[in-house]
């Protein structure tokens, strides 16, 4: 199975800090946040992750691959616990796919189709997880619970949604469904960047999606929608109409936001506090 991480966005609120550094290369404690994603990845099922980069995410594939001259610097100075890490971290399976210009989240995607479909083609091919980089799962147990939700409805695309308060449903993508089981539901209708008028509930797209191969194709012909961009959420409506489409409702505890300075900010002191000894300060 095949995992894909957009990373290509301008991240405007991060400046100036993103001016030479990719957003998802940003430290949480002391690891970038797009590591966590994919140790997230790996650790259900995936046995690749596709990065969707540009010219200035490079920085993100220097730090995936293999780096001989530190690993040899690192053990000569006796620091065999940092030189297997790098080597770990340089050894990961992460490709990359470019995408050219930045046309919307659906694009990004779209832009992996060919790595994530390979030679079997869309019937043959198998479902993949998307994950955005703007929100870290850190305990890993998330893809999990979407694969097994998946399996347990012949292999329908799952998406991972989150309640939020009602005034902020126009930054997400917004659910309609009907509850199926603890914590399931499917999902009859989506509107991406809805007015809280227009919001068909609270329950917002969270940023983990295990979709089936159809979605690529849908991808390839989806209109530009909010924002006149091409929206994921869209080829999501219309793949309603061949598919039965599953959300999971996403603990609040389980997930950290790093899509702004200050949830970056206090993402890296809850996870400094859950790091620490009980009782150590600092
Ligand atoms: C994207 C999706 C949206 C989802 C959100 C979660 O929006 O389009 O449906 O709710 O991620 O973070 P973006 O944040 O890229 O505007």
């Amino acid at each position: 199975m095949k995992a894909i991480i957009p990373a290509a966005g301008l991240a405007t609120r991060f400046l100036p800090a993103t001016k030479a550094q990719p957003k998802a290369m940003l430290p949480v404690l002391n690891k970038p946040a797009i590591q966590y994603v994919v140790e997230e990845a790996l650790a259900a099922e995936a046995d690749e992750v596709v990065v969707v980069g540009n010219a200035q995410t490079q920085a993100i594939a220097a730090h995936f691959s293999p780096d001989e001259a530190l690993v040899a610097q690192l053990e000569g100075r006796g620091k065999t616990n940092y030189a297997d890490e790098v080597r770990r971290v340089g050894s990961l399976p992460v490709s990359f796919a470019e995408q050219p210009e930045p046309l919307g989240l659906g694009h990004a995607i779209h832009c992996a189709a060919a790595k994530v479909l390979g030679d079997a083609g869309d019937a043959e091919a198998e479902p993949f997880y998307v994950l955005l980089s703007d929100v870290l799962v850190p305990d890993n147990a998330l893809l999990p619970r979407m694969l097994a939700s998946s399996r347990a409805h012949g292999g329908a695309s799952v998406i991972a949604v989150i309640r939020v308060p009602r005034e902020q449903v126009n930054r997400f993508g917004v659910i309609a469904g009907e509850p199926v089981e603890g914590g399931i539901w499917r999902i009859t209708g989506m509107v991406e960047k809805p007015s809280v008028e227009q919001a068909p509930s609270d329950l917002a797209i969270f940023g983990r999606y295990l979709l089936t191969p159809r979605v690529m194709e849908l991808l390839s012909r989806v209109a530009p929608g909010a924002g006149g961009e091409i929206q994921l959420t869209d080829a999501l409506i219309e793949l309603l109409a061949y598919e039965e489409v599953y959300a999971l409702i996403v603990d609040p505890d389980e997930g950290f936001d790093v899509g702004t300075v200050e949830d970056w900010l206090s993402t890296n002191l809850r996870l400094a506090e859950r790091a620490a000894p009980s009782g150590a300060a600092g």
